[in-house]
């Protein structure tokens, strides 16, 4: 039996030749769900293949969207943080999204980020494993639920699963949760406590990397 495909997805704008730069430069004009007409533009992964991690994260946020890079607004300031906190060095680093545009609802002046629906999420889905291809990196990461739910399944929950390494394919993978849920946080305090979490679950990140680095 075939697998469950939305009626229209970014399938039919995958380039002949699958190398980053021509992934990228058809994702522009990608229509493959509806999200394109909402969005400034796609925003693609960034960073180069053979990337050690994969970072994947829901979809562009507001700065994402109008500057066409993943992860350069706050929530990527936490990131970067976190990432520097575990010894992972950004150039080892490939980050993308699960969903390649930026859905948003006007409140006021402000556009507020809605969370991509399943179908949204299935159709940018051949983005994603065209990267995982040309990257092919030693270890995907998860940032929240988006990510998880679209690699490990509606079922997997990061408060219970985060920070373990699962192997489902060739690639381990671990989840953690999103950046942006430590900006919200409500003190001080388990603001501090949250991104020491996240900090030691890529430390785990790491770790794994080191591993296969000694098995290899
Ligand atoms: N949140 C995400 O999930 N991805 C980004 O690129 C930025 C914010
Ligand atoms: Fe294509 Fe993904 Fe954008 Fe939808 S969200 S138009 S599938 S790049």
């Amino acid at each position: 039996m075939s697998p469950k495909v939305p009626p229209i997805s970014a399938v039919d704008f995958l380039p002949s030749r699958r190398t980053l730069p021509a992934l990228r430069e058809a994702a522009r004009n990608c229509r493959g769900c509806d999200l394109w007409k909402r969005g400034t533009q796609t925003v693609f992964g960034e960073g180069r293949a053979g990337a050690e991690v994969m970072l994947v994260g829901e979809q562009p946020g507001d700065q994402e969207d109008l500057q066409g890079r993943p992860f350069v607004g706050p929530a990527g300031r936490i990131l970067d943080k976190a990432l520097e906190a575990a010894a992972i060095e950004r150039d080892d680093v490939y980050v993308t999204n699960a969903v390649k545009h930026f859905k948003w609802e006007p409140r006021g002046k402000r556009r507020i980020h809605k969370k991509p629906s399943g179908m949204q999420i299935a159709a940018c889905r051949p983005w994603f494993d065209e990267e995982v291809k040309a990257v092919a990196p030693k270890v995907i990461v998860c940032l929240g639920a988006t990510a998880a739910q679209a690699l490990l399944g509606r079922d997997f929950r990061v408060t219970r699963d985060r920070g373990k390494v699962l192997t489902q394919g060739a690639i381990p993978i671990i989840a953690t949760v999103h950046p942006s849920s430590i900006l919200r946080a409500p003190d001080d305090e388990s603001r501090h406590a949250e991104m020491a979490h996240f900090i030691a679950d890529l430390k785990v990140v790491a770790a794994q990397i080191a591993q296969q680095k000694r098995a290899a």
